[in-house]
C-alpha cells in the first residue's frame, strides 16, 4: 500500500451512490461522484441533494465544505483520479421480463475502463444477478490499458431509504466479495473508520457476496409476505393479524421487525429483487429452490387488490363516481421514491375503477404528478379529504397517525376509512363515528 491517502471514486449518484460519496468524504476520504447526468452533478455540486433523504443534506453541506467532494460527468477524470471505484449505478427491472436491466452497469464499466492505466480496484455495490462479477472481471481486464492489474471486488450495500446516513456510517455488517489478498487490504482501508466502529467484517468471494444481496432482500419480502398471508387466514376466520404478530414477535427467534401485516412491500428494490433472484435461480437450473418466491411475490400483489376491495365494500359496492381521499403516495414513509409503490398502485385502481381520487403525501407530490397525471392531487390531507366518501391510509407518515378523527370528520361527506397500514387507533376511530376497516 502507499502512503497517500486513497482516493475513491462513486459512479451514479442516485439514492446509493450519492449517499455513499457523501458519507465517505465526510469519513476523510477524497470523492468524485460521477453521473451521466449534468442536471443531477450541477444540482450535487451546488449542495442539494436531488431526492429526500434525512440528514443527507447536512451531510453534503459538510462533505462539500471540507474540500475532499465534488462531482463530474467526465469518466477519464474518473479514472485519473481514483484508486477505487464504486459502482452504484441502478438495475432496475427490464420491461416486460423478471430480468435485471443490466445496461446501466454494463455501460459504467465500458465507459470507465479504457481510462484504468494503473493498478486499480473497481468495486461492485449494484444489485446484481449472481455471475456478473466474473462477467465484468473479463470484460474490465479486456478494456482497461492496465489490464490484469485491474480487479474487481464485490460490496453489496444493504441501507434502507429514510435511513440512508446512519445505515452507511454504521451499517449491521460489512460483506467483500474479493479475489484477491490485495482487494481485501484495499476494502479494508477504504471502510477503516467504519471497521473502527465495530462493524463485522464477512470476507468471502464473488458469487457469495453478491448472493448475499438478494438472499437479504428476499428474506424480508419473505417475512412480510408471511404475515400477510397470515393476514388472509385471520380475515376468513375473525381472528385478529395484529394480535397475532404481536404475540410471535416474542419469540426472539422470530422477532417483531418487517412483520408488520397491511399493504405489503414496494419500492426500487424488494420487488424487483425477489423477480430477478427467481429468474436468475431459473437460468441457473435450481428455479425450484426459490419457487417460493412467486409466491412471496403474488401474496404481496393481492395487498393491493384487497384494499381495493375494501374501499368498494365501504363505498356501498362500486367505485363508480365515489370520492376517494388517498392518504399517501411514497412505497414508505421517510422517502419520496414511487418506484413500484403500493399506494400509487392502489389509486390507479381505484381510479381505473371509476373512483375520483385525490392523493396527498408528505414529500412524493412531485414524483407522484410526474408519473401519474391522471390522478387529482392535493396539498394536505384536509384538503384531499374535503367531501370524500372514502379516505384511505396507503403510507404511514407519522402525520397521518397524528390525524383527528373529529377534525376529519367536519370536512368529508363519508365516514369510511380503509387503514391500509395498521397505523391508526381504531377504538378511537370508531368511537368518533367512522367505519374502520384495515387489511
Ligand atoms: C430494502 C432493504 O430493507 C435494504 O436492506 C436494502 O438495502 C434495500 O432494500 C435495497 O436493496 O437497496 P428499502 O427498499 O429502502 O430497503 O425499504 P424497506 O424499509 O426495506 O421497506 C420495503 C417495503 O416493505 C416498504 O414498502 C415497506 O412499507 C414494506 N414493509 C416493511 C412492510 O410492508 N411491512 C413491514 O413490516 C416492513
Amino acid at each position: 500500500g502507499s502512503a497517500q491517502p486513497l482516493r475513491l471514486t462513486v459512479i451514479g449518484t442516485g439514492y446509493l451512490g450519492a449517499t455513499h460519496a457523501i458519507c465517505m468524504a465526510v469519513l476523510g476520504f477524497e470523492v468524485l461522484g460521477i453521473d451521466v447526468s449534468q442536471e443531477k452533478v450541477d444540482r450535487l455540486n451546488a449542495g442539494e441533494v436531488p431526492f429526500f433523504e434525512p440528514g443527507l443534506p447536512e451531510q453534503l453541506a459538510k462533505a462539500l465544505d471540507s474540500g475532499r467532494l465534488r462531482f463530474s460527468t467526465d469518466y477519464a477524470e474518473a479514472g485519473a483520479f481514483g484508486d477505487l471505484h464504486f459502482l452504484c449505478v441502478g438495475t432496475p427491472q427490464k420491461p416486460g421480463s423478471d430480468a435485471a436491466d443490466m445496461t446501466y452497469v454494463d455501460s459504467a464499466v465500458t465507459s470507465l475502463a479504457p481510462y484504468l492505466d494503473r493498478r486499480a480496484l473497481v468495486v461492485g455495490k449494484s444489485t446484481v444477478p449472481v455471475g456478473t462479477a466474473a462477467r465484468l472481471t473479463a470484460l474490465l481486464q479486456r478494456l482497461a490499458p492496465a489490464g490484469e492489474q485491474v480487479e474487481l471486488a464485490w460490496n453489496p450495500e444493504f441501507l434502507r431509504e429514510g435511513y440512508a446516513v446512519e445505515d452507511t456510517l454504521r451499517p449491521d455488517r460489512l460483506v467483500f466479495g474479493t479475489s484477491s489478498a490485495w482487494a481485501e487490504e484495499q476494502l479494508r482501508a477504504a471502510f477503516a473508520p467504519v471497521i473502527e466502529g465495530g462493524t463485522p467484517v464477512v470476507v468471502t468471494d464473488l458469487p457469495t457476496a453478491e448472493l448475499v444481496k438478494v438472499a437479504a432482500n428476499s428474506f424480508l419480502a419473505t417475512k412480510i409476505s408471511y404475515i400477510n398471508a397470515m393476514a388472509e387466514v385471520c380475515e376468513a376466520t375473525g381472528a385478529d393479524v395484529h394480535d397475532l404478530a404481536a404475540a410471535l414477535a416474542y419469540d426472539d427467534r422470530i422477532g417483531g421487525r418487517f412483520l408488520k401485516p397491511g399493504l405489503g412491500f414496494g419500492g426500487g428494490c424488494l420487488p424487483k429483487d425477489i423477480r430477478a433472484f427467481a429468474h436468475r435461480a431459473e437460468e441457473l437450473g435450481v428455479g425450484q429452490a426459490v419457487a417460493f418466491l412467486h409466491e412471496v411475490d403474488a401474496i404481496n400483489r393481492r395487498r393491493r387488490a384487497r384494499t381495493v376491495d375494501l374501499v368498494r365494500e365501504l363505498a356501498g359496492g362500486s367505485l363508480e363516481g365515489v370520492r376517494v381521499a388517498a392518504l399517501g403516495a411514497a412505497f414508505k414513509p421517510n422517502s419520496d421514491d414511487i418506484r413500484d409503490a403500493p399506494a400509487l398502485d392502489v389509486s390507479v385502481s381505484l381510479r381505473r375503477a371509476g373512483a375520483i381520487v385525490r392523493v396527498y403525501d408528505p414529500q412524493a407530490m412531485d414524483n407522484a404528478r410526474r408519473s401519474y397525471p391522471e390522478l387529482d392531487y392535493a396539498d394536505s390531507t384536509m384538503e384531499a379529504a374535503q367531501d370524500a366518501d372514502v379516505v384511505v391510509l396507503l403510507t404511514e407518515w407519522n402525520e397521518f397517525r397524528e390525524i383527528e378523527p373529529d377534525a376529519l370528520a367536519a370536512v368529508t361527506a363519508g365516514r369510511g376509512i380503509v387503514d391500509g397500514r395498521h397505523a391508526l387507533d381504531p377504538a378511537a376511530w370508531r368511537a368518533a363515528g367512522w367505519t374502520y376497516r384495515a387489511l
